[in-house]
């Protein structure tokens, strides 16, 4: 699988666009696994003043279906965040240093002193995925519902009022992007909603500048602005996408959590 990985990644020679470091090459990076034995590794976000991951797995035979777990990147230690019912979606408010995760029954807060998560009074609704820009957005799980909360309170997205929405993102624009089993949308300035493509996307994440990212099974995108797409990798086997506070990239595959290494040398 392994050698897999790095014939692809040796055949492309890109550098990466909009970047902190531009001249970042995927030509001599590494794939370094970081968890193994995890199934279904699913939504993952990084909190990149502590550079600790959160990822969601399933859990199988057991009345709880999802457990998130907590990896610190300094170090590789990590555990199972206790405290949450069903702990499935996590992202993080950067600025004010909260740890959003979402369970089955409402949004919670991640404590780092004891690995536990303390329930917020947002919602009762089960969370599907959530994304923070200024506010935090969050879906729905199976009503593909899109919500803000905003100045202590929750509501619809205005915007989405009237769609499907099972995956949220928002840009330094306050462009709003969404997925549906239809494909990719975006609802710009104009508050119209524009079809992007009929990519079917498991995951949304953005970098540490508020760049746009997703992935689908077997690629990695970034969107540029509006409805602009473009291919950064291709990759076998992917479930979901973070990228860590250096740039790289953190995705899951069937059973394990992986990081694309980038080579740094060329940048400046
Ligand atoms: C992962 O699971 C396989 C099969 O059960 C086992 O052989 C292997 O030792 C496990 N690896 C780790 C790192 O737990
Ligand atoms: C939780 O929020 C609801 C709606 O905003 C409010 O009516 C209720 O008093 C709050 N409960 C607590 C314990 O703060
Ligand atoms: C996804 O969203 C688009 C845009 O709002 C909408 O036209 C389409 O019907 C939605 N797909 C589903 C399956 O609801
Ligand atoms: C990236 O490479 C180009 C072409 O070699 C060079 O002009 C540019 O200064 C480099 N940028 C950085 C940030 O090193």
């Amino acid at each position: 699988m392994n050698l897999f990985f790095y014939i692809v990644l040796l055949t492309l020679d890109q550098t990466l666009g909009n970047r902190n470091c531009e001249n970042a090459s995927f030509k001599n990076s590494e794939i370094e696994t970081l968890a193994i034995n995890f199934t279904m590794p699913y939504q993952l976000g990084v909190d990149p003043n502590t550079n600790t991951l959160f990822f969601s797995y399933s859990l199988q035979n057991s009345e709880e279906s999802f457990k998130i777990v907590y990896l610190d990147l300094n170090n590789q230690k990590r555990g199972e965040v206790t405290g949450i019912s069903g702990g499935f979606a996590q992202t993080v408010d950067v600025k004010n240093h909260v740890v959003y995760l979402g369970g089955s029954d409402g949004i919670y807060q991640f404590n780092y002193e004891t690995k536990s998560a303390n329930r917020l009074n947002i919602t009762k609704n089960s969370i599907w995925q959530m994304f923070f820009k200024d506010y935090l957005y969050y879906t729905i799980s199976l009503k593909e519902e899109a919500y803000v909360y905003k100045d202590g309170v929750a509501a619809k997205v205005k915007q989405l009022e009237n769609t499907r929405a099972s995956l949220i993102a928002v840009d330094n624009n306050h462009n709003i992007y969404f997925a549906n089993s239809s494909g990719l949308y975006v609802s710009d300035n104009d508050n119209s909603i524009k079809h992007i493509g009929d990519y079917i996307i498991n995951g949304f994440t953005s970098d540490i500048n508020g760049n746009i990212f997703f992935s689908t099974l077997d690629k990695i995108y970034s969107i540029i602005s509006g409805t602009s797409v473009k291919q950064i990798i291709e990759l076998n086997d992917i479930h979901g996408l973070a990228i860590d506070a250096k740039g790289n990239y953190i995705y899951s595959t069937y059973n394990t959590v992986k990081r694309l290494k980038l080579d740094v040398t060329n940048c400046s």
